[in-house]
């Protein structure tokens, strides 16, 4: 007997959804179709229809019942489609997907546990930070100079960066380089940029390089961990300057590197050794101008450096954060150009220049360590972002980059000297300001060293900020002073915060006499 043809299942009920709850707000400034996205996607997720036979009226009616166009429906299902909330079964009309796009997003609540109160075994690694600071103390955009907070040192105008130009630059890189730049690339840097800088360096820092010897890093730091971990072993000791870049110390330590401070005469750092000591295997220095006091390094201590690592088969890593803000006589030459033995590290940063927040810098790698340096940089986060690194590339090649120099170097130039001028009008009973040829910092001894508690209260109390000069010294005694930042506040912002402070510390002084006279 032939098999009696089975009855078709029942069919299941496909109710075709109201959606009576869309209220569609012409006078609003979110277009129609999104709100009518919004609004059915919200009603989706409700969860009332997500069983996979609740279809969508068709696009004319929903039109018509809320008297909009079907072009602005159109573009509302659309968007559900591509995001998942629907699916179309040709012939039958389109459907409420069966699992919402949301399910495959978001986790489920974790049980929640009684937290148990134990230590946390932190490695050695992060103990071996000299760094005392704690929570939001590292959060530099937290402790970055705020509304209100004025002369700290090494901060850079960016308020005058060319952000429109920027903009168009990099909408002009993306609509040629598209998809490539979204890619992952070369972790040596964006090409482009790499014969730009090496260009820039051989023009103007008197360098000696081509394009294969620049590696685009992450900013000085980066460039600084990358060099000490390709030519340090662990305990392995590096020579620093002291006073130094706080973040030398810190990045060496995190190497793992011996940290021996090397003091800091009118000439630069000074080289000599007891026969005890070890040699380092790393010299960092900044020559150009040191940091944070100032001192421009000598042609003949250059020498003398480039000797000394020569003979004792060490690296100088050559920090030239801020070179090109030079206010007296023409620049000597980096030390990278003046080396012939392939014993120096040279490394750049924008973050003067242009700006911190791109976090780019460059390394013009010795040509032996030109491998280590990218294997490390693989092994550490690849690559810097290729858009702003192609974007960079343009800035240079089309001159912005020269031009902002120019213009950044005459605006600091001006603001120093008023600086100088006012503040030696207002705080010259107090301070000995000792100025720079170079940079965007100066420092300001105290005349009476007494002061020094009181006047350290008083900038931190009024938010006229500079450092101490001892928070860069390792070992260094020196005599008491501050680190005045000028650069990144106008000629009228730089008066006022002169003034507050010469105002809060007479009346500091007087209140103080006026105690002693009561007693
Ligand atoms: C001596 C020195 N080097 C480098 C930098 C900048 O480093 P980065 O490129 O990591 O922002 C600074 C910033 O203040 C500095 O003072």
């Amino acid at each position: 007997m032939p098999k009696r043809k089975s009855r078709p299942q029942k069919r299941r009920r496909r109710s075709i959804i109201a959606f009576e709850m869309i209220r569609l707000d012409r006078t609003a400034t979110e277009p129609l179709h999104e709100q009518l996205y919004r609004q059915i996607r919200d009603e989706l997720k409700s969860g009332r229809f997500s069983d996979g036979s609740s279809r969508l009226p068709s696009s004319r009616t929903l039109a018509t019942d809320r008297g909009i166009s079907r072009s602005t429906v159109r573009l509302a299902l659309s968007k559900l489609h591509a995001e998942g909330y629907l699916l179309s079964k040709p012939g039958s009309g389109t459907f409420v997907a069966n699992l919402l796009p949301e399910t495959f997003l978001t986790a489920g609540q974790a049980k929640t546990y009684q937290p148990i109160e134990r230590p946390i075994r932190i490695s050695d690694r992060v103990r071996a930070i000299p760094d005392a600071r704690v929570g939001n103390q590292f959060d530099l955009g937290a402790t970055g100079a705020g509304p209100g907070i004025s002369l700290i040192a090494s901060i850079p105008a960016v308020d005058e960066f060319p952000i429109a130009v920027w903009e168009r630059l990099r909408a002009q890189v993306l609509a040629k380089k598209g998809v490539n730049l979204l890619r992952y690339s070369s972790n040596r840097g964006d090409g482009d940029l790499r014969k730009a800088i090496a260009a820039y360096l051989c023009d103007f820092r008197a360098a000696h390089c081509h394009p294969d010897q620049i590696i685009v890093v992450a900013g000085m730091q980066q460039a600084m961990l990358i060099s000490a971990m390709a030519v340090l072993n662990p305990s392995e000791v590096a020579w620093i300057e002291d006073p130094c870049y706080q973040q030398t110390r810190r990045v060496l330590s995190l190497a793992g590197v011996k940290v021996i401070p090397k003091p800091i005469d009118n000439q630069g750092i000074v080289i000599a050794r007891s026969p005890k000591e070890p040699l380092p295997r790393m010299i960092y220095v900044t020559p150009s101008h040191q940091f944070p006091l100032g001192v421009t390094m000598t042609f003949q201590r250059r020498t003398a450096l480039l000797d000394f690592a020569r003979a004792h088969n060490a690296f100088v890593f050559e920090d030239d954060y801020d070179a090109e803000f030079r206010f007296v006589g023409p620049p000597l030459p980096s030390l990278q150009g003046m080396d012939n033995a392939n014993r120096v590290i040279y490394a750049g940063t924008v973050s003067k220049i242009l700006c911190p927040g791109l976090r780019l810098g460059y390394i013009v790698a010795p040509e032996q360590l030109i491998d280590s340096f990218v294997k490390i940089r693989s092994a550490m986060d690849q690559h810097s972002s290729p858009i702003d690194q192609a974007t960079l590339a343009r800035f240079i090649t089309e001159g912005f980059f020269l031009s902002h120099i120019k213009r950044m170097r005459k605006i600091y130039a001006e603001r120093r000297d008023f600086f100088i001028k006012q503040f030696n009008e207002l705080l010259g009973d107090r301070f000995t300001l000792q100025v720079p040829e170079a940079g965007l910092n100066i420092v300001a001894w105290l005349k009476r060293e007494e002061d020094f508690p009181m006047i350290k209260r008083i900038t931190s109390d009024i938010g006229v900020r500079p450092s101490t000069l001892s928070f860069f010294c390792i070992q260094a005694k020196l005599k008491p002073a501050f680190v005045f930042g000028f650069a990144a506040w106008t000629p009228t912002q730089i008066r006022e915060s002169l003034v507050k402070l010469a105002s809060a510390l007479s009346k500091r002084g007087k209140d103080l006499n006026h105690g002693r006279q009561s007693r």
